[in-house]
């Protein structure tokens, strides 16, 4: 597909994301959609999806995964709150929507994937660490996608407590605040090679991904981190 279907793609993909509400909350919140996805489209290609196995991991509503499937990929959507999985449903007939306590390890019907997103999900998770360690071992692909903390340690994390009731924060009330570096150790030791978003594509509203690093130590609200992840051993 040349320019110009990409250019309809993105303007039909505003069009439909800027539809749909997100618990009521911030009427730019597709905004910041359309830009992440936007920036995986233009990282991977809109070719790239078609027959993949692709996991949306904190789907939310799946509105992000549901591009993916109109894109030819087969999706499910993973997602702990029995609200969002039939919003899901009701949302999108495409995808499949599995209820599941990402604290937890991805359950058998779910742990092998072509493609795994995991957006704006590992900041809300008790062990960011076990985690993404087994997710690293269930994808070849990884866009990945969180708060972090301003710190360059490789070994930083904290808990964090958060309120359960936000519907868009951690189900059992328990978030973590993993450093940059923190998440980077991880993907190398589990074999993935990754390429940073160091740029502004994706800044939306209160979210940043261009900011510098200074190592306060200091958790902000906004202070997000991006990366394009790849298993080592695929061509
Ligand atoms: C900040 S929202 C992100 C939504 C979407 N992925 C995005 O980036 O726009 C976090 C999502 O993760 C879900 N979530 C939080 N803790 C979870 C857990 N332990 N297991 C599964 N989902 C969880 C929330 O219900 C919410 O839908």
């Amino acid at each position: 597909m040349g320019f110009g279907i990409k250019t309809y793609l993105f303007y039909v993909l505003d069009e439909a994301l800027g539809k749909h509400d997100w618990f009521g909350a911030g009427a730019g919140y597709h905004i910041w959609q359309g830009k992440r996805i936007r920036a995986m489209i233009e990282h991977y290609g809109v070719r790239f999806f078609e027959g993949k196995t692709l996991l949306e991991l904190g789907a939310g509503y799946g509105d992000i995964g549901n591009v993916f499937s109109l894109l030819g990929a087969k999706v499910t959507c993973l997602e702990g709150r029995k609200s969002h999985v039939a919003e899901i449903k009701r949302r999108y007939t495409g995808v499949t929507a599995i209820q599941h306590n990402l604290n937890e390890p991805l359950p058998p019907s779910a742990n092998k994937a072509d493609f795994i997103i995991h957006f704006g999900l590992l900041y809300h998770l008790g062990d960011p660490e076990a985690s993404l360690r087994n997710t690293c071992r269930a994808c070849k692909f990884m866009a990945l996608e969180t708060e972090c903390c301003d710190s360059d340690d490789p070994n930083f994390t904290r808990t964090v407590s958060e309120h359960a009731f936000w519907q868009d924060h951690a189900i059992d009330g328990k978030g973590s605040s993993p450093s940059p570096a923190f998440v980077e150790r991880i993907l190398t030791e589990e074999g993935m090679e990754f390429e940073r978003v160091t740029d502004d594509r994706c800044n939306a509203e209160e979210h940043f991904y261009d900011w510098p690093l200074k190592n306060t130590g200091i958790t902000k609200k906004g202070m997000r981190r991006f990366w394009f992840a790849k298993k080592k051993s695929v061509a």
